[in-house]
């Protein structure tokens, strides 16, 4: 495994030298030699549309991004599936009890979930199990929290207190369960904690002589998104949904892939009843030597369904990612053979069918019976997350082969491996390009300076050909991988002036996402993020706020933009029209330490004086970051501006990020 993470961060690594060896003599200066500075806009040329899903979000369960944080599941191992089945549980054995426990699997609830606890107690004092939740557990006494167990009386007639307990060892709440039969029955109580706890934890303890049997043992808020029993977490779902993401890219990442193939995600054993859901150890449990996570599994409480869910309530296109018959090449790079493929493009279709086909059709009928009649309107599907080499190639052409002859009304996502621009990236693009691709997946995670230097990139892309996706990126504050990479202001400003160029070849680049998601600070293995969290707190970073800057100012169409004596400064721009609010759209990243005075010129707009505002992300330094104390220190804020010109001049802060908004509606 230490060998993976060397071998990962070498590869991505080798993006360095070529950005470090550019000179960035213009980072020096902000206020040019050679005179005005001239953005000049024609309002009345439209370029290209921009993809109305153009600005997403990618989740993958890593750095507790599902259990332990979307899924708002309090209890760890709540089903004793873990190899260690008592990790997360502790035995309470105060000194007069007599008991013991053991984990059993004959007679068990569910086969996909075998194990159980049996506790017997003699009853000469309570006796019994304490689960400590996911780092603690957040308990508000605003809130309410809906305990239930599934248990199996064994002998004897004992009864069985459950405790919410602070960190300090007093009671919060408790509830008494007695008359248990002979086959499994579920209980449920709920919990109204007495004050608020942050390292909370649940006891079941049991009085009296006797012995029963426990499983899917669970505690969750009341109050999850949409208030769904079971559900997500929902101050983490309204930050995604706060971004108004165009697209959600689910389930990953290397988790589609596994380390091998046996430990790949299977969409289809992420539907149903929780407790059918077979867990599987998380890959980042044990990717990185340096952070390790060894209580890190997948229970998929957050499967298919509730991504699918999720996406129609924020209103972002779905965009699942299928394992394309290999495993993580960082990792084993275990292979399908090529002609056992069948099975694997198999998912792929029957996942078609559960996400669109009629409520007749075998997994349509799923899809209903889980509560959703209608279809999710699903329109495209990745083949394969970070895959590489002619084995990537000769498996995609396997998958769109078949795909596209059954739902031509599908696009295919394929991907060019980790890089943007090494050997492998070479190999895969015009491979992919022959094969006429329908849409490329590019991942990039490189410094800052990377960012700022490929602004350009897609500028002599052909528009004809595959479309980009520019799936997983982030500026990495320190080096790629590195545990030491900061959200700071200068990375997501990287990441803005980087996501103008993208905004300027809308015709090529059609979609993008930030990559990770989340990170729980207690229990992370990747940074940056774009999200942290811990178990009852939520920041967005600077990252965060720069995304949702895109995504609620997109525009509709790209605007022709010249620039005029740019050189020596820090500027990047963009413009785009948006026909419903009437609004031209400047999207300006001033990454220098000096303001940067502009005179910017609305050339072929009808009316001669419109209203403006700039919403403007900045900070006093670059090296600013959010935090749980200072959620907002970097965050977007408001400026009404009033009426401006044709022609108007503005002063674009240093280290911001500036959407300028203005109207063009005759007045
Ligand atoms: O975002 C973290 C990881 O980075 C993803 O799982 C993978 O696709 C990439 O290498």
């Amino acid at each position: 495994m230490q060998r993976a993470f060397f071998y990962s961060s070498l590869m991505k690594l080798k993006l360095l030298p070529v950005c470090a060896l550019v000179a960035i003599s213009a980072f020096a200066a902000s206020i040019p030699a050679s005179g005005e500075i001239n953005f000049i806009v024609d309002a009345g040329h439209p370029g290209a549309a921009i993809n109305p899903a153009m600005w997403g979000i990618f989740f993958e369960d890593i750095n507790f991004g599902a259990d332990g944080g979307l899924y708002a599941e309090m209890v760890e191992n709540r089903s004793f599936e873990f190899p260690d089945p008592m990790m997360g549980w502790i035995k309470i054995s105060p000194s007069l009890a007599k008991g013991e426990i053991s984990v059993r699997d004959e007679g068990s609830l569910t086969p996909a979930n075998p194990h159980y606890l049996r506790v017997h107690s003699e009853g000469a004092a309570p006796f019994g199990i304490c689960n400590t939740g996911f780092r603690g557990m957040g308990l508000n006494q605003n809130e309410s929290y809906r305990f239930s167990v599934e248990i199996r009386g064994v002998a004897g007639a004992p009864a069985l207190e459950a405790q919410l307990m602070a960190e300090d060892g007093s009671e919060l709440d408790s509830t008494v369960l007695t008359n248990f039969g002979s086959g499994w029955q579920q209980r449920a109580f709920v919990f109204h904690p007495k004050a608020s706890d942050w390292r909370g934890r649940l006891n079941i303890l049991m009085n009296g002589k006797g012995t029963v049997d426990l499983d899917m043992v669970s505690l969750f808020p009341e109050h999850t998104w949409k208030d769904r029993p079971g559900g997500l977490r929902a101050d983490m779902a309204q930050m995604l949904a706060d971004l108004k993401p165009g697209f959600m890219r689910f389930p990953g990442g290397c988790i589609v892939e596994g380390s091998q193939l046996d430990r790949r995600y299977q969409w289809k054993n992420t539907l149903g009843p929780v407790g059918d859901r077979h867990l599987l150890i998380n890959r980042w449990n044990y990717e990185f030597v340096h952070r390790p996570t060894p209580d890190y599994f997948q229970s998929f409480g957050l499967g298919f369904f509730e991504f699918f869910q999720l996406c129609e309530d924020i209103g972002a296109q779905p965009l699942p990612i299928l394992n394309c018959g290999m495993a993580c090449q960082f990792n084993s790079g275990e292979l399908c053979p090529l002609d056992q493929l069948e099975p694997y493009i198999q998912d792929a279709l029957d996942l078609i069918e559960f996400a669109n086909g009629p409520e007749t059709s075998l997994w349509g009928a799923k899809r209903a019976a889980l509560g959703h009649r209608e279809p999710f309107n699903m329109k495209m599907m990745g083949v394969g997350n970070e895959q590489w080499g002619h084995q990537y190639i000769e498996r995609y052409a396997k998958f769109a082969s078949a795909l596209k002859k059954a739902h031509p009304e599908i696009m295919l996502v394929s991907d060019t491996g980790p890089s943007p621009d090494d050997e492998r990236f070479q190999f895969l693009w015009p491979k992919l390009q022959e094969l006429r691709a329908d849409m490329v997946d590019q991942h990039c995670y490189a410094n800052p300076r990377w960012f700022f230097e490929n602004t350009h990139r897609y500028d002599n892309y052909d528009s004809n050909g595959p479309k980009v996706f520019m799936g997983e990126y982030a500026a990495q504050s320190a080096a790629v991988v590195s545990p030491k990479n900061r959200n700071t202001l200068e990375c997501a400003l990287a990441e803005a002036a980087y996501m103008i160029g993208l905004e300027r070849n809308a015709a090529v680049v059609r979609m993008a996402s930030y990559a990770p998601l989340f990170g729980n600070v207690d229990a992370w293995q990747w940074t940056p993020n774009l999200i942290w969290v811990d178990n009852h707190r939520i920041y967005g970073t600077p990252d965060y706020y720069a995304q949702q800057l895109f995504s609620r100012n997109r525009g509709d169409f790209v605007l022709p933009l010249a620039v005029e004596n740019q050189t020596g400064t820090n500027l990047f721009a963009s413009a785009a029209r948006d026909d419903e609010r009437k609004e031209i759209i400047l999207k300006v990243v001033n990454a220098g330490s000096l303001p940067a005075l502009v005179t910017i010129h609305l050339d072929n707009l009808p009316s001669r004086s419109r209203q403006a505002q700039a919403i403007i992300m900045t900070s006093a330094h670059a090296t600013d970051e959010n935090s749980f104390d200072q959620p907002r220190k970097v965050a977007p804020e408001t400026v009404a501006i009033g009426k401006v010109k044709s022609k108007f001049h503005y002063s674009f802060r240093p280290n911001s990020l500036t959407v300028l908004r203005i109207g063009f509606e005759r007045d």
